[in-house]
């Protein structure tokens, strides 16, 4: 399948149509941006590692009994993926204070929470991803108070399936970020799963193997998602 017509150009990803209606070409840039797009980078080979990463992940998530928009990879860089309208609210999972939780609340870095937490955030640059809570979501039209309970058990399925797919390979799911989106008026997980949205720390050394080191000028941000992936490949490649 060729790519078509630029349907939408994000920050790390693009999207394509296709010569089929339903179904898009999800291409991954190597740009690299935090901050809402104040700081960005071209990081050599990110995109293909991304995208590497994300099949893997998808391929696992759809076994594992998971609806997802993941088709299959046609190129290094390129996944065909079901049509979605994006609801726009990132889905955010967390099993260990870090990041903006840390900051809002006054809580170490590392802490581990008594359960995991689900939280939501509006998509919008403009307005920074302000943190909202399910009524918001409700209230704005953005998803029905359906397709928010499924939202959520999903996101709690999928972190489970995630932590274990990560222990196995030395690594602690820190946190992440999901996208939902409706395709045929049905909720499936969209967008990527991949270092650039999620923490991960090596399970011993407790080393940072995410974007956290692109964050924090760390250096060494697509060596490590690199180690992530050999990691992966060694349990779960063919
Ligand atoms: O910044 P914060 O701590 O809220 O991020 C929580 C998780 O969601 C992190 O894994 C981060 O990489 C991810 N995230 C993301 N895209 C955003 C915001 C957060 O992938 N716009």
């Amino acid at each position: 399948m060729e790519r078509g017509k630029l349907l939408y150009e994000g920050k790390a990803k693009a999207l394509y149509e296709t010569d089929n209606d339903n179904l898009l070409i999800q291409y991954f840039k190597d740009d690299t941006t935090a901050f809402d797009g104040a700081k960005k980078e071209q990081l050599e080979e990110k995109g293909v590692i991304n995208c590497a990463i994300s099949t893997k992940i998808f391929e696992f998530l759809e076994k594992n009994g998971v609806k997802t928009h993941f088709v299959e990879t046609l190129s290094p860089r390129e996944m065909l993926v079901k049509k979605c309208e994006i609801i726009p609210v990132e889905v955010v999972v967390r099993n260990i204070a870090a990041g903006s939780f840390s900051r809002r609340y006054g809580v170490k870095e590392g802490t581990p929470l008594k359960e995991p937490l689900v939280e939501f955030f509006y998509k919008s640059d403009e307005l920074h991803d302000p943190m909202v809570c399910p009524n918001h979501v409700y209230l704005f039209g953005w998803a029905t108070r359906e397709e928010l309970a499924y939202m959520t058990k999903e996101a709690l399925k999928i972190n489970e399936l995630l932590k274990n797919f990560f222990d196995a390979i030395d690594i602690t799911l820190v946190d992440f970020k999901l996208e939902f989106g409706r395709h045929n008026g049905e909720v499936i997980l969209a967008d990527e799963i991949t270092p650039d949205s999620c923490r991960l720390w090596d399970k011993s050394t407790h080393e940072v193997l995410d974007k956290d080191r692109f964050r924090k000028n760390m250096g060494k941000v697509v060596e490590s998602y690199k180690e992530i992936y050999r990691r992966i490949m060694e349990k779960y490649g063919e």
